[in-house]
């Protein structure tokens, strides 16, 4: 990643159910680090919330949990800029400009979208399949140009260079948004299913037992390692006979991604041991790492009036840096005033 000054790092999280390590692993822990070097503004999306059933009497309270999640994490509001995207209506103003430039054909192709919808094609909202449109607003309208995700969300980040790009032809800017690229690395970007290591780790999986969700204590974590599905046979010696073994693979790139080295390393210190030591040892080092994390989550979230302020003085932040692209969109395309 280049470290132009115009380099800017935009990425967000979904307030719907409970956040889980895919979602930590996948996203906020690689946020951490930009913040040494990047201007970050990370987005609690609560518009991609309504997209799906949502019940807005726990809207809210999820909105202020993820926040929390972020700042638990590391996330420091001071250096970065954390708040809510409906607060900002720029995100919104924007995405209705941009679903003129995307194609329907583009948006047919979102994996995504097929896999929420299933069957269901016709019973979806508009929003649903409208969803990555507004997510390339919330990264064009501050003219992001890196966006640290998890992989499932790749498809999406090319779309909105896809849309960027369009733009910059259609009307004749070249320029005007700059090409975001995805932040994609490392062992921890497409965490599985404890149950099945063919299914990504997901909220809206119905098994508890599927995921380790952030706020999950010891004995519930040491539980759900314990059931974890996996194969009859010992830890291979290499790294290449973990494929076809997907379940075995999950669980050593969750133990690589947490002690920070590569899956081979991993192999190197359990090769041959049985999955109900090496179980032990994860669970013990998942354990270690966010066990702090939930705690400070759960001391974050007993002011929520602090974190509506911070959330507030956030968007505040994030209106400002967005007005001048907004001004700029709206000149470009023809709006008066
Ligand atoms: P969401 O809320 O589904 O997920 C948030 C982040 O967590 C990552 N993630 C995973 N990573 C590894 N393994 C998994 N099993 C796993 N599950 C989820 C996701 O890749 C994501 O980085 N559309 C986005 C939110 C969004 C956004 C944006 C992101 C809206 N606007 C602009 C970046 C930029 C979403 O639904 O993420």
């Amino acid at each position: 990643m280049s470290g132009s000054h115009n380099s800017l790092v935009f990425s967000g999280m979904q307030p719907t159910g409970n956040l889980h390590l895919g979602n930590y692993l996948g996203a906020i822990r690689n946020w951490l680090k930009l913040q040494d070097q990047y201007r970050c503004i990370y987005c609690v999306v609560d518009m991609h919330a309504l997209t799906v059933d949502h019940d807005p009497k726990s809207l809210a309270q999820a909105t202020r949990e993820v926040a929390a999640a972020y700042m638990a994490s590391g996330v420091d509001p001071k250096r970065s800029i954390i708040f809510n995207q409906s607060q900002v209506a720029a995100h919104a103003e924007l995405a209705w400009v941009l679903n003129c430039v995307a194609r329907i054909g583009w948006l047919n192709r979102m994996t995504q979208f097929k896999d929420k919808a299933g069957k269901n094609r016709e019973a979806m909202s508009v929003g649903l399949y409208a969803y990555p449109v507004l997510m390339a607003a919330d990264i064009l309208a501050y003219r992001a140009t890196h966006v640290p995700v998890g992989d499932d969300q790749k498809q999406h980040v090319e779309l909105a260079r896809d849309i960027a790009q369009k733009f910059n032809n259609d009307f004749g800017v070249a320029d005007f948004f700059p090409l975001p690229e995805p932040i994609i690395q490392g062992p921890g970007m497409r965490i599985m299913s404890l149950r099945d290591g063919t299914a990504k780790m997901s909220k809206s999986d119905p098994s508890d037992y599927s995921r380790i969700n952030l706020t999950d204590d010891a004995d519930a974590i040491a539980q759900k390692f314990r059931k974890a599905k996996t194969d009859p046979h010992p830890l291979p010696e290499a790294e290449k006979e973990l494929e076809g073994r997907p379940e075995a693979d999950n669980l050593i790139s969750i133990y690589a991604a947490f002690s920070e080295q590569p899956k081979q390393a991993v192999l190197d210190g359990f090769r041959g041991a049985q999955f109900s030591a090496f179980k032990g040892a994860l669970s013990e080092l998942v354990v270690s790492k966010l066990s702090p994390i939930a705690a400070e989550m759960r001391r974050l979230l007993a002011d929520p009036a602090e974190i509506d302020r911070l959330l507030h003085k956030g968007a505040e932040e994030a209106r400002a840096l967005a007005a001048p692209v907004i001004a700029d969109v709206r000149r470009v395309v023809g709006f008066v005033g």
